[in-house]
């Protein structure tokens, strides 16, 4: 048993997608959320920036007694999970592995789409991922850095989401992928838009759901489960607050925010 909470980091609040799967699949954990809303976006950044970024995350994480970190980024996860694994002595799970597992059992015909940020493609880490499963499947990537700022304004449903999915995925669907990793934690907002761009056959990929089984997995055969049964605290920190994080983050977390404290990301 390990009562210590477990530690969450995003690039801004766009992570809470992946909060939210941990809260549902285990409701009995504490968690600390820490989204870099100062230096958002990640998924424009060089590698050598995005590690010395996901550093400073953990070392603030750290400095809030956690026992596992979550890479809730996709960028993060892509560019620095090696370089952050190297460093600390600490278990910490990425969206990556578990995203690329869920891929490789989804698919068919072995075409996987992957949809991200510029970072998270040029990275290679979803294909390096899948290849390992099963050398026979087959990727392409495309970056949508428009979906993020559409996500943001609240026009997940509208004709522009549909318009600008068109324009990104036609090449997908014409590629035949028959699954498609959602590769970005704003992602899964725009699903009902990607799955009528994409068709009903095409299966689509939330990594956040398959992170937040694989936390449990690993909690669970590292004894570290917290004991008690009361429900979960969160606490929720960012390195800048915008006046509208209140209604962006509940819209990603699919609940209200009470309370969240701005920190100096640069201390750490
Ligand atoms: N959180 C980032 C990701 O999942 C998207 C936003 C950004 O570019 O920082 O890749």
């Amino acid at each position: 048993m390990d009562n210590r909470p477990i530690g969450v980091f995003d690039s801004g609040l766009g992570g809470l997608t992946v909060m939210k799967e941990l809260m549902a699949q285990l409701p009995n954990e504490n968690i600390v959320y820490f989204g870099d809303t100062a230096r958002l976006p990640y998924g424009t950044r060089s590698k050598e920036t995005i590690i010395k970024y996901s550093m400073q995350c953990i070392r603030f994480l750290l400095s809030k007694g956690i026992k596992a970190v979550v890479i809730a980024c996709n960028t993060a996860s892509s560019m620095a999970i090696q370089a952050v694994r190297e460093t600390f002595d600490i278990p910490i799970i990425g969206v990556i592995e578990p995203g690329a597992e869920a891929a490789a059992k989804a698919t068919r015909n072995n075409k996987v789409g992957i949809i991200g940020t510029q970072a998270t493609v040029k990275s290679g880490a979803y294909p390096t991922a899948l290849k390992k499963l099963n050398p026979d499947i087959q990727t392409c990537g495309v970056a949508c850095p428009l979906f993020v700022p559409i996500v943001e304004e609240g026009w997940s449903d509208t004709e522009i989401a549909y318009l600008t999915a068109r324009r990104y995925l036609n090449d997908l669907k014409s590629w035949e992928a028959d699954t498609v990793i959602l590769g970005c934690t704003h992602y899964p907002l725009l699903i009902n838009t990607i799955s009528k761009v994409m068709g009903p056959e095409v299966t689509l990929i939330n990594p956040a759901a398959d992170t937040a089984r694989q936390v449990k997995q690993m909690l669970t055969e590292k004894d570290m489960l917290r004991e008690n049964k009361d429900v979960g605290v969160y606490q929720y920190y960012l390195s800048d607050f915008s006046q509208s994080f209140k209604q962006i983050g509940s819209n990603f977390l699919n609940k209200n925010i009470e309370y969240a404290e701005k920190i100096d990301i640069e201390n750490y």
